[in-house]
């Protein structure tokens, strides 16, 4: 069962790291980790487990959160009727995108990053990601709105960068007028 403690704040320079091309079949370790974090992500978003606990919510969680450089990741997100869209999503590909950027109108979260950060992040509205599923299969998914950003969020995780980077420093809210809050 992981804990809150397990992942890895944005002080921690292994954050800023490039994750490694994954080989298959996974490890016994890396299954565990994947259910793990699933596990994590949902129980995140109970609130009263995640009141008592004192956590905070979280759709997605990639390995190098967890101190692992490999490029896996997994989302959890809860719809309003309680059931859970959830991916394993390993070695991705953005392979198209949309014209059209969004951003997360009260401000993208991070499990990594502990504190409230104003600012718009661009992402675009749609993705297609080609990645393997745990079995190493090949998948392809058509990403949208609050999927399509945490698709890009995570990937952007693998490649050593968080959400904080890409807001404009001397304007957060610099060229809003251009994207669609979600
Ligand atoms: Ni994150």
């Amino acid at each position: 069962m992981l804990k809150e403690k397990d992942i890895l704040d944005e002080k921690v320079k292994l954050l800023r790291k490039k994750s490694q091309l994954v080989t298959f079949p996974l490890s016994k370790d890396d299954k565990k980790l994947i259910k793990d974090a699933t596990e994590y992500l949902r129980k995140s978003q109970d609130e009263e487990y995640a009141k008592e606990h004192n956590i905070r919510g979280g759709m997605g969680l990639a390995f190098v959160q967890l101190g692992v450089l490999k490029r896996i990741f997994v989302i959890s997100y809860k719809h309003d009727d309680g059931n859970f869209e959830e991916y394993v999503v390993i070695n991705p590909k953005i392979i198209s995108h949309s014209e059209e950027l969004i951003y997360v109108e009260e401000g993208e979260g991070c499990l990594s990053v502990n504190r409230d950060v104003e600012g718009i992040v661009p992402r675009y509205a749609r993705v297609t990601v080609e990645y393997k599923d745990i079995d190493g299969k090949t998948i392809e998914t058509r990403a949208r709105e609050e999927i399509s950003v945490a698709f890009q969020h995570e990937i952007d995780h693998l490649d050593g960068i968080l959400f904080v980077d890409k807001i404009d420093k001397k304007n957060p809210f610099n060229n809003e007028e251009n994207m669609r809050p979600i």
